[in-house]
Order: structure tokens, then sequence, then C-alpha cells
């Protein structure tokens, strides 16, 4: 028996030495400890052996089963540890390798010039406020001094939801909201999308986007209007930058002008860019009608104001040369990675 246990002893450390994983360690751990092992199978039979043999034996068994014990449990600690070394290396990471580049987003180009504009106002004291899209017929028409019988409402092809509510023509309703919000001295631009039932082709849009500005205060006259487009227009197209009011007519403006630029591209003489003019048209102003400020609560003859809304979508189309107005709303990378 006792030379049973020694056998068993060789077998189990020798085997131990050709494994490489922890299955094949837990099938050696159960083959020679285990309830049915073989080392557990010997001690089975202890009963048969004399009183004086008994303690020998056991104990070269306690002895044996301690030394098995001990050679798996180092076994497997070394299998832990080359495995760890062989994740490690496996996994290891080249810090010197050229990271993958991320590829940043940019700004659509309406964006871009119209975040230039935003600064621009914004750098002569005005607020930037928004309105509504849906809007109702009162702020989009009627406060606008368009009642409902006005031929104006025939060029803002609208689309209406029901019989009084619409998608705004224009941004000027934010005046009208504006107005009813705040006291004088109101300064502000409030730019947005507007919708008119325009059929889609090179020069039109159903949606596109406008910024209306607003200056109400006392005093405020003709030739502060004329200061700050001249302003805008030098910081927009370069200080040689020449402007030019022609009358025109607005319901809620009056008097009204529509306000050109020297094209800056043939300095008036006439090119293609402003299609032999010499002169492009940026927006239309006027001085706040009366009756609009009466409307909104402020009293025509304590204050006066003025207003001017432009379409972003010409402007920005004018400055990088872009000749198809739906390119801006197409989402085509190859056209919109160039900004
Ligand atoms: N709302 C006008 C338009 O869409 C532009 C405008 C705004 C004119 C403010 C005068 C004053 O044509």
């Amino acid at each position: 028996m006792k030379q049973q246990l020694l056998n068993i002893d060789a077998e189990a450390k020798k085997a131990l030495e050709g494994i490489n994983t922890a299955a094949e360690l837990e099938e050696i751990r159960i083959k020679y400890l285990g309830k049915k092992g073989e080392l557990t199978a010997i001690l089975k039979q202890m009963g048969s052996l004399s009183s004086e043999e008994r303690p020998i034996i056991g104990q070269l068994a306690n002895k044996i089963r301690a030394s098995i014990e001990d050679a798996i449990s180092k076994k497997d600690s070394e299998l832990k540890e080359s495995g760890l070394k062989e994740k490690l290396i496996s996994e290891a990471l080249d810090v010197t390798l050229p990271g993958k580049k991320q590829v940043l987003g940019h700004k659509h180009p309406l964006t871009l010039v119209l975040d230039e504009i935003k600064e621009m106002f914004l750098g002569m004291g005005f607020d930037i406020v928004r309105g509504p899209e849906v809007e109702t017929d009162y702020y989009n028409f009627e406060a606008l001094n368009i009642p409902k019988d006005h031929p104006a409402r025939d060029t803002q092809d609208t689309f209406y939801i029901t019989e009084n509510i619409l998608l705004r023509t224009q941004t000027s309703p934010v005046q009208i909201r504006t107005m009813e919000q705040k006291k004088p001295p109101i300064r502000v631009i409030s730019p947005g999308r507007v919708y008119r039932s325009d059929a889609l082709d090179a020069t039109h849009s159903p949606v596109f986007h406008q910024i209306e500005g607003l200056v109400v205060d006392k005093g405020v006259t003709m030739a502060d209007l004329k200061g700050t487009l001249e302003m805008f227009a030098k910081k927009l197209y370069g200080e040689d930058s020449v402007v030019r009011f022609r009358p025109h007519h607005f319901p809620f403006t009056e008097p009204s002008a529509e306000v050109d630029v020297m094209c800056f591209n043939c300095h008036g003489k006439g090119c293609s860019l402003c299609k032999g003019e010499g002169w492009i048209e940026i927006l239309g102003a006027g001085m706040v009608h009366p009756k609009v400020l009466s409307i909104c609560g402020i009293d025509p003859d304590e204050y006066s104001g003025f207003a001017f809304g432009m379409g972003l979508e010409r402007l920005v189309m004018r400055r990088y040369q872009i000749d198809d107005l739906r390119m801006f709303f197409e989402n085509d990378m190859k056209f919109l990675s160039q900004f």
C-alpha cells in the first residue's frame, strides 16, 4: 500500500508537468484527490491494515495528499501568471502608433454667414430674439398692417394650416411679438426660417431664411437706419462698400426702401454677378409704421423705430458664388465639405 501511495504521488506530479490549461489541472485534481479519486480509493482500504501499520500509512497518505495539493496550487498560480503574461502581450498597445484622426463636423454655409451677421449686430448692441415658425394670421399679417384684402398677401403665397394659422411668410411677426413684450429701447435681430409656397428652383425654395432687424426708441430717424445698414454692408462686403436706398413700399414701414450695395465684383460697372445692374439688392427696410407701433401699445408720438429684413440664402450664394439655392438643402457632402 505504501508503494501504491508513492506511485500515486509520482504519477500525479508527472501529470502536472505536461499541462497548460486550468481545465486539465482540474481533471488532475479530481483524478487524484477527488471523492472518487485514487487516493481516496486507497484510504478506503485502510480498514484491512493492522493497528501498527494504520497510523504509518495514514500519515504517509496525509503527507502525499498535502504534497499533491501543494503541487496543484503551485501549478495553478503558474498557469495564472503565464496566462496573464500572454494576455498582456496579446493586448499590448503600441502607444507610439499615430492615432486615428477624428473627422470634425463643421458648420453649414448658411450657419457660417448667419453667425457672422449675428456677431456684427451683437457688437452694435442688438439682442437676438426668436419667434414661432407656425404663426397666426394676426402676427404674420394683421398686426403688420396687412389686412385680409391687402394685395401684399398675394405676393407672399402662404401655407395655411387653418384659416387663422399659417407658416410664417416673413420674420416680421417677431417685430410685433417683441414690441408686445418689451418696452423701448428695443434693439433686436431675429433670424429664422420662413415659408412661401413657391416651386423649388435655382433661386426659389418653399423654405428659406430671413433676418429681421428692429430698433425702437425716442428720436430714432431714417438717418439711424441708413447708418446702421451702411455699417452692416461695410462689415459684410468690405470698407469700400457703397449703399443706396431706393423708395419702395411695405405695409408695415413708412417710408420704406429697398437697399442695394454697389456690386463688389465689378464696382458698379455691371457684370454677371449683378446681372449687369452694377447694384445688388440686399434687403428691405423702413421706418416702423405708426399704426404698427400703436397696435403694439407703443405711442408713436413718443417713440419711433426702423426695421429691416433680409434673405440669408441670397447673401450666402453671393458670398461663395453658389448658383443654385437647392444645394443648401440637399445635404450633399461633396458640396458641404467645401466650407
Ligand atoms: N418682411 C419683408 C419681406 O419679407 C422685409 C422687411 C422687413 C421690410 C422689415 C421692411 C422691414 O419682404
